[in-house]
């Protein structure tokens, strides 16, 4: 696996870096099959790079051809302000239309009937096939959790399920969730994190390092990518 670490200035230097390598892996992916997939991270961090990715390249490659899945969800509503799929809705998907959106559902009686429909959605995508996504897009809590997998959980432990209900500390607003497993997250050729913020510092030096941390586990089959704002960066350069 190969590992890069990238640094930027702003927030916005950091979206419009991000914006810019997604294109390059999706028509990478795509110069060789007809479709292409890519796992949305949540949470507010991507919002600035879903914009740039509507606003500068929507004609950079044929969406149609994009297959999106969501990394987790909060089990709310998909108009509710704390849905991720509602903020992809809002910034990405404002002017890029793909062909097959698959948003987490949250209509169901419990989270874990979620998962269990949101796991069939995944394995009748790749056919049955041992699922592979292109590029996983994941986002860092402050305490180094990935998707809705947060630090002394069951579900880190999960080795066969690829989706699994999940539930955020006290602290989060919406605490009931739906998380892919580190089996689903680690079925991607390629992950890119994308972390601004100070308060992101020392949760990206325990990734970084090694330390038994969520987002250390994060192992996809070829390329491991961060891109980091100067703040999240700290003194690592
Ligand atoms: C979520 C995310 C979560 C997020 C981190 C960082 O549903 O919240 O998937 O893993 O990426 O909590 O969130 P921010 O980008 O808002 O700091």
């Amino acid at each position: 696996m190969i590992r890069e670490k990238h640094v930027y200035s702003t927030p916005d230097d950091l979206a419009g870096a991000a914006a810019t390598r997604i294109v390059e892996i999706l028509v990478e992916a795509l110069a060789s099959r007809p479709k292409a997939s890519l796992v949305l991270t949540g949470g507010r961090t991507p919002r600035l790079t879903y914009r740039r990715l509507a606003e500068h390249h929507h004609d950079a490659i044929d969406w149609h051809r994009v297959a999106l899945f969501w990394g987790d969800e909060r089990f709310v509503p998909h108009d509710h302000p704390e849905s991720n799929y509602g903020m992809a809705k809002e910034s990405l998907l404002r002017n890029i239309e793909v062909a097959d959106a698959f948003p987490i559902p949250t209509d169901h009686a419990s989270p874990s009937a979620s998962a269990e429909h949101y796991e069939r959605d995944i394995l009748g995508y790749f056919a049955n096939r041992e699922p592979l996504f292109d590029l996983t897009l994941l986002g860092l809590g402050d305490d180094a959790h990935v998707a809705s997998l947060f630090p002394g959980a069951p579900e880190l432990e999960e080795r066969e399920r690829l989706v699994v209900p999940a539930q955020a500390p006290p602290e989060h607003a919406a605490r009931d969730r739906i998380s892919l497993t580190f089996p689903a997250l680690n079925a991607s050729k390629c992950v890119l994190f994308l972390v601004a913020g100070e308060n992101k510092r020392g949760a990206v030096r325990q990734a970084l390092s090694g330390d038994d941390v969520p987002a250390a586990h994060v192992a996809p089959r070829e390329h491991l990518l961060w891109y980091l704002d100067a703040e999240a960066a700290g003194a690592m350069k």
